[in-house]
């Protein structure tokens, strides 16, 4: 930035603490459903249980104070190849359709402003099978991903470490799917023959701007962990440390931009070395491999803004241009993508065309899997089902049958999920833990059941024994499903009552 003199305004607003959108799975009852006959425990309780009011405000207050600004970045990280909200749908936040919402009303309302969108990365999923291989799944999702960066015209893309399994193919010869939009960069991440640009400068021009801004995009990757240096060393990748790559592409771009800025994948610190060792930056923009939001802070001359954790809440930077047209400060807020921002119709679309498609594939892949998890045999498992443990204990079976809980796969398959590994462990027994595999193999460990709390129960259900089985100690074991993102509202004195049994 010109003369490095900079009033830096930190505002961090637009966290809305606004919360719990409390609705109810589709009236369109599946097969399943209407065969389990559902009691009708559901709707009153859990409103009964929700802690916080929904979600509040228009989404003019989102957008805020149109305060002058003459161009705004909009940043992202760690989408992981998802392209929908995220969690259970208690209070859902986040989802791309969604965020392009928010922005396209936000250049609605000041269409002489410039807008930039940049991932700061993991953004495609890394899951692989156990041969190391990434599943069809996780494939086809990432190929969702390239499609929906298009069609929002995500200008920058940083890869980092995790993102390499699936973006190596996409720099194929022969690749049906080019990214042409978005510019994919990482300074520090080397295979020979991949032309992967360790920069990119863009050219940013709006009514509000005086003249054009150059912005250089820096991509950088924290070095991959140990465990998994071998399998990249194996794939012909390398990784230069990230920061001495940065001091020399730094000296690279010199006089190539008017604002410098790094996007990375870091762990803790890095950032903060970037910006002490690097005089010249101007912005780092940032995601944190733990996943916390972290305040931005200013550390030498440049600015550190962290993206959030599975883009929940959407960064958006506003810049300010002096009268000669000079960039002269920014603020930064995050917007919580929550239900009061309108869905972008078309990208709801993509997303709606996606799931179908990942359902499919998901299906074959359980498909698959449920033969060969036949083909092995009649299995013995840890796990003996709720219904063996009915044969003695009928009082707490009865209890268990009136909750959501014996019939908690059901909400999955409503929502198209029931093949979807990222949400049918909480939703069953044992998952791949010799208990639930996928609703094809083991439709019997569907459901969160009596051993998802007590425990593998076959040992003593064969030989009961007072005191050698679990009774589960509360609330540590409940929030491990029961967690601050699937179940916001947890609290165990108020969700207890509703599962009591035992005596207690
Ligand atoms: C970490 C555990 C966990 C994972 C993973 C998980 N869920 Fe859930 N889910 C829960 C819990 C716990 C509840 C009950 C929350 C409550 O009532 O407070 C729930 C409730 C639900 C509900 C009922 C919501 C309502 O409005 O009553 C739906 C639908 C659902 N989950 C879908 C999903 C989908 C789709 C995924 C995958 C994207 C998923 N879940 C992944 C634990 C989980
Ligand atoms: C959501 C978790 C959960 C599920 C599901 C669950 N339980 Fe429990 N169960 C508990 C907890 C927690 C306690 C201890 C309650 C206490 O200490 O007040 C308990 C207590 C009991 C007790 C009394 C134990 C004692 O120490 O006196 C029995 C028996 C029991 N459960 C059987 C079952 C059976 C049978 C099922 C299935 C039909 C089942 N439970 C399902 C969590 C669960
Ligand atoms: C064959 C009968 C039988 C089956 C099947 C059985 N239990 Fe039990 N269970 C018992 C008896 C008997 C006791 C001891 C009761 C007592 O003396 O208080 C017991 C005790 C328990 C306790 C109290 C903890 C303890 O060790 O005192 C829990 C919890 C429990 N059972 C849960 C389950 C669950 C969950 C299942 C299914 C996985 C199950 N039981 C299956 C007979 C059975
Ligand atoms: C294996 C994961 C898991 C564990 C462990 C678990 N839950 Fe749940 N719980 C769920 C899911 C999933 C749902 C949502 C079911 C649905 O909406 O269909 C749920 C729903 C509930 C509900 C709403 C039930 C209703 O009938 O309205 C209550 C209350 C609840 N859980 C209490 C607890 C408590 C208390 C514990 C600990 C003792 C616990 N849960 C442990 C997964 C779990």
């Amino acid at each position: 930035m010109s003369n490095r003199k900079r009033a830096l305004s930190l505002a961090v607003i637009g966290i809305f603490f606004v919360t719990t959108l409390v609705y109810y799975v589709s009236p369109q009852r599946t097969q399943a459903q209407q065969q389990a006959q559902i009691p009708q425990t559901g709707q009153s309780d859990r409103e009964k249980l929700a802690k916080n009011p929904p979600p509040s405000g228009t989404l003019k207050d989102r957008l805020g104070k149109d305060d002058g600004y003459a161009m705004t970045l909009f940043f992202s990280a760690d989408i992981g190849g998802n392209l929908e909200v995220c969690g259970c749908p208690i209070r859902p936040l986040g989802g791309i359709a969604r965020r392009l919402g928010y922005i396209n009303a936000f250049r609605q309302r000041s269409p002489d402003a410039a807008t930039i969108m940049v991932d700061a990365g993991h953004i495609f999923s890394d899951e692989t099978s156990e041969n190391g291989e990434l599943n069809a799944d996780a494939k086809l999702m990432n190929d969702w991903i390239i499609r929906a960066n298009e069609q929002m015209d995500l200008a920058v893309v940083n890869l980092a470490h995790r993102d390499l399994k699936y973006a190596a193919r996409l720099f194929d010869a022969n690749a049906v799917l080019k990214p042409e939009k978005s510019a994919l960069i990482s300074a520090n991440i080397k295979k020979p023959n991949l032309n992967l640009a360790p920069y990119t400068i863009k050219t940013v021009t709006a009514k509000r701007l005086k003249k054009p801004v150059r912005l250089a995009f820096i991509g950088l990757s924290e070095l991959p962990p140990d465990d998994k240096k071998d399998a990249f060393a194996k794939q012909g990748f390398s990784f230069e440390d990230p920061l001495e790559t940065a001091k020399n592409t730094m000296a690279e771009i010199k006089d190539k931009a008017d604002i410098n800025i790094i996007v990375g994948y870091f762990k803790p610190g890095t950032a903060n070395k970037l910006a002490t060792q690097n005089n010249d930056l101007d912005l780092i923009i940032a995601y944190d491999e733990r996943g916390f939001v972290h305040d931005p802070k200013q550390v030498n001359n440049a600015l550190i803004l962290y993206a959030s954790h599975q883009s929940k809440y959407l960064g958006e930077l506003r810049f300010y241009a002096d009268a000669r047209g000079e960039i002269e400060n920014f603020t930064n807020r995050y917007v919580e993508l929550d239900s009061v921002i309108p869905d972008d119709p078309a990208m709801l679309e993509t997303t709606k065309k996606a799931r179908a498609e990942i359902g499919i594939v998901q299906q074959r892949m359980a498909e698959e899997l449920a033969a060969a998890h036949a083909a092995k045999g009649n299995q013995t498992s840890i796990y003996v089902t709720s219904e063996t443990c009915a044969k003695c204990h009928q009082d707490e079976y009865d209890k268990w049958k009136q909750t959501r809980h014996s019939h908690a796969f059901a909400v999955l398959e409503a929502k198209n999920r029931a093949f979807d590994n990222a949400c049918v462990g909480c939703h069953s027994v044992g998952f791949q833990k010799q208990g639930f595999l996928n609703i094809k193999a083991t439709p019997q460990f569907a459901n969160v059941q009596c051993e998802s709390c007590h425990g593998p129960g076959a040992e003593h259900a064969a030989k009961p024994q007072k005191g050698l089985y679990k009774t589960p100690s509360t609330p540590s074991m409940c929030i491990t499903c029961h967690d601050r993102e699937n179940s916001p509202d947890f609290v165990f004195a108020k969700y207890w009552p509703l599962i009591a049994h035992g005596g207690k």
